[in-house]
């Protein structure tokens, strides 16, 4: 079976230094011969999770989130850095996947034993390395395997001039790394 990837970036903002990566990620796996659906978290608009608004009916961009997170065999992230640690839109997204599905199961059971390949942009000199530190820590919380490879893109302004281009060889050895070793582990579980 071909591995099938869900990926994201955890930014809304156009000119996101991390959208800008992801689409580096990306085409690694794809190279890799994994499927990849690259997500917009903008075009879910997820409140900030409230138990009233869950009890109410869950919304349907979480069913939608749920159901890509159950027909995909791992997770591709770029996220940034804020003050130290994930943004909150990627955790509030992390959260609300892991609700109840409609189906009735767990939302925690989706990442199961999945696989997920983690890198950042900043800005600054250590290119949101901190972030990484803590989004490995939560995924594997939710029982998701984190490969041990991970980048963190620093100066991203010069380095990530556009979608997809990382101007730095040694950082985009290291990006396609991440999303090798995504692949070969999902190839390992999936065999
Ligand atoms: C930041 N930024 C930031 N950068 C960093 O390297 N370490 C940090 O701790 C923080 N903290 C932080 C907090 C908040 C609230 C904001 C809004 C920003 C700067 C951040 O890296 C920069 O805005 C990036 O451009 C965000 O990523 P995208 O949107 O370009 O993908």
């Amino acid at each position: 079976a071909v591995p099938r990837l869900l990926a994201f970036a955890g930014s809304l903002r156009q000119g996101s230094y991390n959208r800008r990566l992801i689409h580096v990620l990306v085409e690694g796996a794809r190279t890799a011969g994994a499927e990849v659906t690259l997500i917009e978290l903008r075009d879910y608009s997820l409140p900030v999770y409230d138990g009233d608004i869950e009890a109410a009916g869950m919304p349907d961009a979480v069913r939608q989130l749920q159901a890509l997170m159950a027909s995909h065999d791992g997770l591709l992230i770029s996220t940034p850095e804020y003050n130290g640690s994930m943004p909150a839109l990627v955790k509030n997204t992390l959260d609300w996947i892991s609700r109840p599905t409609d189906a009735g199961g767990s939302g925690v059971a989706l990442f199961q034993d999945k696989v997920a390949g983690i890198v950042s942009a900043s800005p600054g000199p250590l290119g949101g390395l901190r972030s990484l530190l803590v989004l490995r820590d939560a995924l594997a919380k939710l029982g998701l395997l984190v490969v041990p490879q991970q980048v963190a893109v620093g100066q991203a302004a010069d380095k990530l001039p556009d979608y997809g281009i990382l101007n730095d060889d040694r950082l985009r050895n290291g990006v396609h790394g991440v999303a090798n070793a995504v692949v070969r582990h999902v190839r390992a579980t999936l065999a």
